[in-house]
């Protein structure tokens, strides 16, 4: 069977990203029901962090279990990633005891270091690069919270403020499906031109769009959906001043900005925030505001990948051949003890 890791949306194509939304919506209704199937019974997941999370880590450690699986949360410093044992080393020692492993690693160049070894598949749970998890995610949250009458393919998406992990992974998924996304921020914030050359080509393909902008009045006047991140992150503290005058107040998804988009159009936010910086609370817990849909779809969608990744290469023996190895083992210990 083929290995499949999920490090980047880039690497399937629209009707696989599109099959993996169907199939995440689906283990959601049967959630909904209390019916999820325990597809991935006795299979095991591997967590590995380089930095703290909550619900990458949250939404992956319950979505196993309730797929009858067991995950593995492995806290930054607590294993060899990269120190005192190669990347390779580890990657392949990891996969002869999971089934699967999810990492979040500070470069991406790790992360893919990670893929080169592992012989189970690997999930991204977001490098300094991309958050591809995260982006499936929102897509699922804008299909759900589509303004009426639209399809997927018109969705008009705007991204407001800095450049991030999270920008590059939802304008390649967006223009990837076909969508409209627009990304409005300072001249020095904007999306570097390898992600707008990557976001330019797979318009070509999908017939999307994709701009990027310093006005965001203008950038949010069609808006379904606006989305904004944080403006820095740890290691970035000593730009917080610079960071600060680029984007205040011009930048910040507050009552007034939301004002200039359509009535119906969304709020969005990965999460977490740093409220009263990059959104204001009045807009974050307002009824535009989609963030905590958003946060319980990550639930969703890693029970969707972890299936989509995991179940086709699970063993499931029939429960002769498993009453034959019982047999057999039982037999030997009545035979020695
Ligand atoms: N959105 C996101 O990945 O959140 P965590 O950092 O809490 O996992």
């Amino acid at each position: 069977m083929e290995l499949k890791h999920f490090i980047d949306t880039q690497d399937f194509s629209k009707q696989e990203l599109l099959d993996l939304i169907e199939l995440i919506r689906m283990i959601k209704k049967a959630d909904k029901q209390g019916a999820t199937p325990r597809l991935l019974e006795g299979a095991s997941l591997a967590m590995l962090f380089e930095e703290p999370s909550t619900r990458t880590r949250i939404s992956f450690e319950v979505g196993m279990a309730e797929l009858g699986g067991h995950a593995l949360y492995l806290k930054p410093g607590e294993i060899h990633l990269g120190v005192r044992e190669s990347l390779g080393d580890t990657a392949q020692v990891i996969s002869r005891y999971v089934d699967v492993i999810m990492a979040r690693t500070l470069k991406h160049e790790t992360m893919e270091g990670l893929a080169k070894y592992a012989t189970v598949p690997l999930i991204n749970g977001l490098t300094d690069y991309n958050h591809p998890t995260q982006v499936v995610c929102d897509v699922l949250t804008m299909i759900e919270h589509a303004p009426a009458g639209k399809k997927l393919e018109d969705f008009n998406v705007t991204f407001v403020g800095d450049a991030t992990n999270v920008l590059s992974s939802l304008m390649l998924i967006c223009t990837r499906l076909g969508m409209n996304f627009t990304h409005a921020a300072p001249k020095k914030y904007q999306a570097p031109k390898q992600w707008m050359d990557w976001a330019h080509e797979n318009c070509k393909v999908s017939g999307g769009t994709v701009r990027v902008t310093d006005d965001p009045i203008e950038a949010v006047k069609n808006a379904d959906f606006i989305y904004t991140d944080l403006w820095w992150w740890v290691g970035q503290e000593a730009e917080i001043p610079e960071r600060q005058a680029a984007f205040m107040p011009r930048y910040q998804v507050n009552k007034d900005l939301m004002s200039h988009a359509p009535a119906h159009c969304k709020f969005m936010h990965c999460l977490p925030a740093s409220r009263g910086v990059e959104a204001t609370d009045e807009v974050m817990d307002s009824a535009q505001s989609v963030i905590f849909d958003q946060a319980e779809n990550r639930l969703h969608t890693e029970k969707g990948l972890l299936v989509w990744l995991v179940y086709p290469r699970l063993h499931r023996p029939s429960s002769e051949l498993k009453a034959v190895h019982k047999g057999q083992i039982e037999n030997f210990l009545e035979s020695k003890f």
